[in-house]
């Protein structure tokens, strides 16, 4: 397969990247850096140079990044996804010797996961590292590149009931072998980070599976990795953003990708904190703008992944309005709100996706299933200004590795890049245009 700067590969390589939010955020600033992005404090002030690029991090786990206004600014576009995905996490005391000499790693999950995913797959840790250095508190990435601990299944001999459904313990039957009596955890991850063992502070590390992601289908058409809820819309909203003309009309392009969305965004980097809201605030305010005066021509899309229609189970979908592997970007719709597609904002992305050549399907839960939920309108309760919720379709959700369409990812990149280069403008409530 060709190698082409936004393509399959490229895709995969980012999720093999992202192996945590504070590695995810890392490739995205490694990607703006290469472009000529400067990174800005959220402590500092911003002296912002007309038509340049910037990014911004807090907690180095959420990123945004956006171009400066050239012309008087009339509004924002913005994309938001999130870094973060169900995993399981090291407790504060992270090892316990147990029955036989074996040493055990204590965890706890992080999101809703399928469980059984994550049994008898070789894992390791990555996270970040607090360190001492001299008087200063500093963070580092952590990755242990090797396969490092197992969660191992009760033989079927030991359980004949195994194959008719099982009722995981998240406390007996999930927690991880790591090594033997006397073996140290913090050595392992010190030589990692390349740091002294005495100098490490605190932890925050999760498992992760470091197997790359593969390219699957009798016509190459599907792939396979872990994460791809939701670094493929993060990677796929970036790559638009790069790949987007210089914009005209007043507007600033806006890419973030928000972590803690799988445990409900209520963290100070998540979508329910002020990160995008602030920062868009003082954007305005650097160019002489009331933010409120620019929200309604402005535009949010929330990139969340969205369900494919399951072979073996067509039945958990509306058969009218499910989405498919390789059909395109999922527009989402539901009536309870928990996602923020309306008739204006379907109507707004349908259009740029027309334009773009990218092939959009709708999807709504099947009236008795409740679904899921995502970051489209937690976010615009703190920034209220147009959204859709939309997706691209996979299959497996939170498994620890899951299958989605390689076709439907050059989708996004199309859409996103039209996106960004172009305008709403609001001629009075309900009133638009696509500039
Ligand atoms: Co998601």
């Amino acid at each position: 397969m060709q190698k082409t700067k936004y393509g399959i590969d490229a895709l995969l390589d980012f999720l093999s990247e992202g192996k945590t939010p504070f590695h995810a955020v890392a490739a995205c600033e490694k990607r703006l850096t290469e472009a000529g992005f400067t990174p800005l404090s959220e402590g500092e002030a911003w002296n912002l140079t007309p038509g340049a690029g910037y990014f911004v991090t807090r907690n180095r786990s959420s990123i945004l990044a956006f171009r400066a206004p050239r012309d008087e600014l009339r509004g924002f576009m913005i994309a938001a996804s999130h870094t973060d995905s169900p995993t399981f996490r090291v407790k504060h005391e992270p090892t316990a010797e147990v029955a036989g000499g074996l040493l055990r790693l204590n965890v706890e999950g992080y999101g809703g996961m399928i469980l059984s995913s994550w049994l008898d797959r070789p894992l390791t840790l990555a996270g970040r590292l607090t360190v001492r250095e001299g008087e200063a508190i500093k963070t580092k990435l952590v990755f242990v590149d090797r396969d490092l601990l197992v969660i191992p299944s009760v033989a079927i001999h030991l359980n004949r009931e195994v194959n008719k459904g099982c009722a995981y313990n998240p406390a007996i039957d999930l927690q991880p072998l790591v090594g033997s009596e006397g073996g140290d955890l913090f050595a392992v991850v010190a030589d990692a980070a390349g740091v002294a063992r005495d100098a490490i502070l605190s932890f925050d590390l999760s498992l992760c599976d470091r197997s790359p992601g593969a390219v699957f289908g009798l016509a190459n058409e599907f792939f396979s990795s872990s994460r791809i809820d939701d670094l493929e819309c993060v990677f796929g909203t970036l790559a638009g953003f790069l790949s987007a003309d210089a914009p005209k009309n007043g507007v600033v392009p806006l890419f973030c990708a928000f972590d803690n969305e799988e445990t409900g965004s209520g963290t100070r980097q998540g979508a329910a904190s002020d990160f995008l809201s602030s920062a868009v605030a003082r954007i305005a305010r650097a160019a002489g703008k009331e933010p409120e005066r620019l929200y309604p021509s402005s535009f949010l899309v929330s990139a969340d992944n969205a369900h494919a229609r399951h072979p073996n189970h067509p039945e958990l979908s509306d058969g009218a309005n499910a989405s498919d592997l390789n059909r395109g970007i999922v527009i989402k719709h539901a009536a309870s709100q928990k996602y923020a597609t309306d008739a204006v904002s379907d109507a707004i992305f349908s259009e740029i996706c027309r334009r773009a050549d990218a092939p959009v399907q709708h999807f709504q839960n099947r009236s008795d299933i409740p679904g899921g939920s995502t970051l489209g309108n937690i976010s615009t309760a703190q920034l209220p200004i147009n959204s859709v919720d939309i997706g691209l379709p996979q299959l497996a959700m939170h498994s620890a590795r899951e299958t989605a369409g390689v076709r439907d990812f050059g989708a996004l990149v199309l859409a996103m890049t039209r996106f960004f280069s172009s305008a709403v403008v609001c001629d009075g409530d309900g009133e638009y245009r696509v500039l």
